[in-house]
């Protein structure tokens, strides 16, 4: 009889994807190298990025459950089944921990008590909100959305939140206000990043929307998953999500939101432009010069864990609710 080892969940292989922080890192590093003269032949080798992630102890997560949450009808399922907790918990992109998939143990150092998010720029209400002001002042929901990273990894979770328009209706943007920028909780005594790498990012990871895009009735503030309250992983204690545009669009651990009239620089653009566009559609037919877009690979469910590749849809899926916004 011959024995197939299943893996466990947390032994996901992250072998089919190049790691996104190692790649950048080391381009950036090599043109640091180079405009200060130094030759390549002294860097160092993939995967010794990670050294910030063994500091941190792990500790468990601890969630509140959300009691009698209301599933939105409109988006009660989609047309693949929901990813695993204990797989899309176990497999994320926080760079702010590290530049693995596996930074969910490091994650536990974020503070996420007496949270505030700060709503600035060119608005009527300018005001500072508790979690817990959010919580009360917009209804509750869950939606299932499906979720596309850039890096073609894929998954289905049930998010709990609330529609960003209610908050922009809230906030009362001004006339000249066109843009958003969401910014993520920085602190570099806690956020170590992916090691010594991490000093070249543009802390701290922000993100931005048209004004339209964010009014759109899929984008989404998510302060749970699963029916419970946000693991630190997954952005603690509420993060963006927007399920037509590739999952780096949705900044995690929001501190503050700013109304612009002028596109803001983001964090993955201002890296590289060439490969983090700011409009960011889930995009089957625009190619991407690392990983192709035609095809994705959907997170499998069950104790193995494995992907099964589909067609990428446009906007992934979503173009009903947000074509009009591109003129298709
Ligand atoms: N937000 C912050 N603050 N820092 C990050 O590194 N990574 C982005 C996005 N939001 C990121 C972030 C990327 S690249 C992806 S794909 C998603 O978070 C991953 O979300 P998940 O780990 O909850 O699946």
């Amino acid at each position: 009889m011959t024995l197939i080892r299943i893996p466990k969940s947390w032994e996901i292989p992250e072998t089919e994807t190049t790691p996104e922080a190692i790649f950048l890192n080391r381009r950036r590093f090599i043109k640091t190298l180079i405009g200060a003269g130094i030759g390549a032949t002294i860097l160092p080798m993939d995967g010794c990025s990670n050294a910030s992630e063994s500091k941190t102890p792990p500790s468990a997560n601890s969630y509140s459950a959300y009691s009698g949450l209301a599933i939105n009808p409109a988006f009660a399922k989609v047309d693949r089944p929901i990813t695993d907790q204990s797989l899309s918990s176990k497999y994320n992109n926080f760079y702010e921990f590290g530049g693995s998939k596996s930074i969910w143990k490091a994650a536990q150092a974020l503070p996420t008590e007496n949270w505030q998010v700060e709503v600035s720029g060119l608005v009527e209400n300018p005001r500072t909100y508790d979690l817990d002001d959010l919580q009360k002042k917009f209804p509750i929901e869950e939606r299932v959305y499906r979720f596309r990273c850039v890096e073609a990894w894929a998954m289905v979770v049930p998010w709990v939140g609330f529609p960003m328009k209610l908050l922009v209706k809230d906030v009362e943007p001004k006339s000249n206000a066109k843009f958003v920028r969401l910014t993520s909780f920085y602190d570099p005594k806690i956020t170590t990043g992916p090691g010594f790498w991490s000093s070249m990012y543009p802390w701290p990871y922000t993100e931005g929307l048209r004004i339209e895009e964010m009014t759109n009735d899929l984008a989404f503030f998510a302060t749970g998953i699963y029916g419970h309250s946000l693991p630190k992983q997954h952005g603690a204690p509420i993060r963006a999500v927007i399920p037509w545009k590739y999952g780096f669009k949705g900044a995690k651990s929001i501190v503050k939101i700013e109304f612009l009239e002028k596109q803001p620089a983001t964090f993955w653009n201002t890296i590289d432009a060439h490969e983090y566009d700011f409009e960011a559609n889930v995009n089957p037919n625009k190619p991407h010069p690392r990983w192709s877009q035609a095809t994705e690979r959907m997170m499998g469910n069950g104790p193995s864990f494995t992907w099964e590749k589909r067609p990428t849809l446009l906007y992934n899926g979503y173009a009903e609710y947000v074509g009009h916004l591109y003129n298709i």
